[in-house]
């Protein structure tokens, strides 16, 4: 007999792999690949060990618009209740091993995006990245992603969407403040130095 959680884990894996019941609800494994990390030349996100809340949320918010995406909306909309739980509570339960950023305020200034992860920029009332996404960026408890491990083409168009206001699913415009005070070139740099470590923790 096979306990009523690795039941739902392996429902989770299987909608992973397959899809769901709906047609509509398309193979994850398709474009949030194999191992659940994502693409950086396509800019799917990772979703392997994301917390099961945080993903249960990103999924009611595109079914709700909160967060507007083409392509996610139809497939969230597509997966039942029971689906959309196996589903987080498998790729909750993948325990990956991402490096963190090296979180040490007195060693970052390398670039200006360095600088911004860990420090923040106080005369424009931007808090460090690491104040809320945790030590490292690797995340706290179900309500701030980690961004390490994300690829950098996802975080520039996470930080477009919420300046241009099609993702605003997020507390008290937490991330929307943050978003709109960058500046375009700010953005790539955080990009491409996530990137730089998504690649890092691949080798
Ligand atoms: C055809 C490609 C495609 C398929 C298939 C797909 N996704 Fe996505 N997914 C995306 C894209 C693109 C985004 C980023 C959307 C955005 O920019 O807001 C995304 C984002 C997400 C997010 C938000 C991640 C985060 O860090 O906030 C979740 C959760 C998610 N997808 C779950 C799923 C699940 C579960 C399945 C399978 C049932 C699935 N996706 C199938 C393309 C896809
Ligand atoms: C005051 C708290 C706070 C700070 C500081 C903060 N964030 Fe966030 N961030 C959040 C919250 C909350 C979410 C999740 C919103 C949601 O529920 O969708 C988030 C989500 C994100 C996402 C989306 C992740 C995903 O998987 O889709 C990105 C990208 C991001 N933050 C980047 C940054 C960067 C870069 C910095 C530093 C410049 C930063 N954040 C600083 C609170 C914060």
């Amino acid at each position: 007999m096979i306990s009523c959680a690795a039941h739902a884990e392996l429902q989770g894996q299987k909608i992973y792999v397959n899809g769901g019941e709906s047609p509509a609800a398309m193979a994850c494994t398709t474009c949030h690949s194999a191992n659940g990390m994502g693409t950086e030349s396509a800019g799917f996100p990772r979703l392997a060990g994301l917390p099961q809340g945080y993903l249960i949320k990103q999924l009611d918010d595109f079914r709700s618009g909160k967060r507007v995406n083409a392509v996610m909306q139809p497939i969230a909309s597509a997966l039942t209740d029971s689906e959309t739980r196996a589903v987080a509570d498998y790729l909750g339960s993948l325990n990956i091993a991402v490096p963190g950023v090296d979180s040490d305020p007195t060693r970052s200034n390398a670039n200006a995006a360095e600088k911004l992860v860990k420090q923040g920029d106080w005369s424009r009332n931007i808090p460090s990245c690491v104040a809320c996404h945790g030590m490292g960026t690797s995340g706290v408890g179900d309500s701030f992603p980690p961004l390490v491990g994300q690829p950098g083409s996802y975080i520039a168009t996470q930080l477009d969407a919420w300046r241009s206001g099609t993702r605003k699913n997020d507390p008290n415009d937490l991330m929307g403040h943050i978003a709109r005070s960058l500046s375009d070139s700010e953005i790539k740099d955080l990009s491409a130095y996530f990137a730089s470590l998504s690649a890092e923790a691949k080798q």
